[in-house]
């Protein structure tokens, strides 16, 4: 469906947006109690190969097992257009040669962690175990690399004896002949380099004097990085053993927006994913050190293109301009930005208007994820999406029902079997701007839905 655009303000607007009807009776639909395991991470890092890489926001492998199980019993394309560090991928994969997995990851350090996961069952376990030894032996004395281009930090990221030797195990590393080898050992390196640094995630990234820490004067780096690579030989060892041949998984570096022109049309059986959540979680941000220390950014600007085409963008880069309008009418939603807009005025771009305009942008993505991948899902094709709510300067935004809502506006024709409140409280950074938690949500808790989609 085209629409014929008018202008308004910065954005373009269609001249008749399509209309999402407000039917509150699809809060019926809601249940408290989840038929699927907690879809939280935590679980995954006692968990093969899923353990090599914390990911803040990645789910559980036995969420996306389940799931699968339920909708995909007998293989199939099944996609993650936001796939973090691959948790849908691997679990698809490792299914066997009946599974394909498609992942799109904007973030490069994620995407490039999914990737050496999913290449990981091809690598011979007595290889890699010869190889870390082979580096425990020889980093200490090699010649050492050079320190990355642009990487600032507001105190010395690496202490001076921590530093001499992270120079040295990279310098190691990137002469390392074979691609899927070298690959492996820049992804433990990057999943323990934080360790070892003057920062620690709290879950954002964050200087360790900040919250009270000492410095991290010296430490073992080589062994750091050798102990993981030891685990990461285990975890292939059982995967070989235990699973059949793998299916094929491709992640693609960049936005879901891509899609279109690499998946058919009606391909796909089965999406699991989890978009960012409404709360400004800055994934770039938070793995800076692994972004520039494996080289995929030298400069601040690089990062700005991939924060204009990031879900929702973020605040950041929205909370100046004039009034953002949604795409769709949804009286509901409007009034509730209203609202939002009348807020904290005094505080600027800090106050309710810069938070409106990150949530209609938030919202507009949404429903332009929503009405492009229904056209790529099968013919009964089923999306599961986990997503939490926000507190947003006091505001409850039940971010899964307006996501419900929206699937089942005309304009994107999907139909909204289940909303399941999966965690009915959640820690973590969903409340922005705690400070103003006095508002209208001041009794409201942070909770996390799994949501099915049917096309
Ligand atoms: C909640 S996390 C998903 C984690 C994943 N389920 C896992 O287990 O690792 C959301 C991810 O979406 C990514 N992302 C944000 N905008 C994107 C876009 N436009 N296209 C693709 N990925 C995007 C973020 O970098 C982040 O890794």
């Amino acid at each position: 469906m085209s629409h014929p655009i008018r202008s308004f303000g910065a954005v373009a607007l269609p001249a008749q947006r399509p209309k999402v009807a407000a039917r509150t009776l699809m809060l019926d639909l809601k249940v408290n109690r989840s038929a699927f395991s907690d879809p939280a991470f935590t679980e995954n890092r006692a968990s093969g190969i899923h353990r090599w890489v914390p990911w803040i926001a990645g789910f559980s492998a036995a969420f996306v097992a389940e799931a699968i199980d339920k909708h995909a019993p007998d293989g199939g394309l099944i996609v993650d257009p936001f796939a973090g560090v691959g948790t849908t991928l691997l679990e698809t994969v490792r299914r066997g040669v009946a599974y394909e997995a498609m992942g799109f990851e904007i973030n490069p350090y994620a995407a490039f962690a999914a990737h050496a996961k999913l290449e990981a069952a091809r690598l011979r376990v007595a290889e890699v175990r010869r190889t870390a030894d082979r580096f425990r032996r020889e980093a200490p004395t090699a010649a050492p690399a050079a320190e990355p281009a642009g990487f600032h930090s507001r105190i010395l990221f690496y202490s001076p004896r921590v530093l001499a030797q992270v120079l040295r195990a990279l310098g190691w590393i990137h002469k390392l002949k074979s691609e899927q080898l070298r690959e492996l050992f820049l992804l433990a390196f990057s999943s323990v380099m934080v360790k070892f640094s003057n920062y620690s995630y709290e879950p954002s990234l964050t200087s360790r004097p900040a919250v009270g820490k000492a410095l991290v004067e010296d430490a073992d780096v080589f062994e750091m990085i050798a102990g993981k690579l030891d685990d990461m030989a285990e975890d292939i060892a059982s995967l070989q053993r235990d699973c059949p041949p793998p299916g094929v998984g491709k992640v693609h570096t960049g936005s879901w927006a891509a899609a279109d022109g690499l998946i058919e049309e009606g391909s796909i059986q089965l999406i699991v994913t989890s978009p960012p959540y409404a709360n400004n979680y800055h994934y770039l941000r938070n793995t800076r050190p692994q972004l520039y220390w494996l080289g995929f950014a030298t400069s601040p600007d690089g990062l700005k293109a991939i924060e204009q085409a990031s879900f929702g963008k973020f605040w950041q880069t929205v909370r100046d301009l004039p009034p953002i309008p949604l795409q769709f009418d949804f009286p509901e939603l409007e009034a509730t930005l209203g609202k939002l807009r009348t807020l904290n005025t005094e505080k600027g771009h800090y106050g309710g208007g810069g938070w409106a305009n990150y949530l209609a942008t938030y919202f507009n993505d949404s429903y332009e994820f929503l009405r492009r991948f229904r056209r790529l899902l099968s013919p009964g094709g089923v999306a599961v999406i986990v997503i939490g709510n926000s507190i947003v300067q006091g505001m409850d935004i039940r971010t899964d029902e307006i996501l419900a809502h929206l699937a089942e506006s005309d304009d994107v024709g999907l139909r909204a079997e289940r909303l399941e409140v999966a965690r009915g409280k959640r820690v973590g950074n969903s409340i922005i701007n705690s400070s103003v938690r006095t508002g209208p949500a001041k009794t409201a808790t942070l909770y996390e839905s799994i949501l099915t989609l049917r096309r």
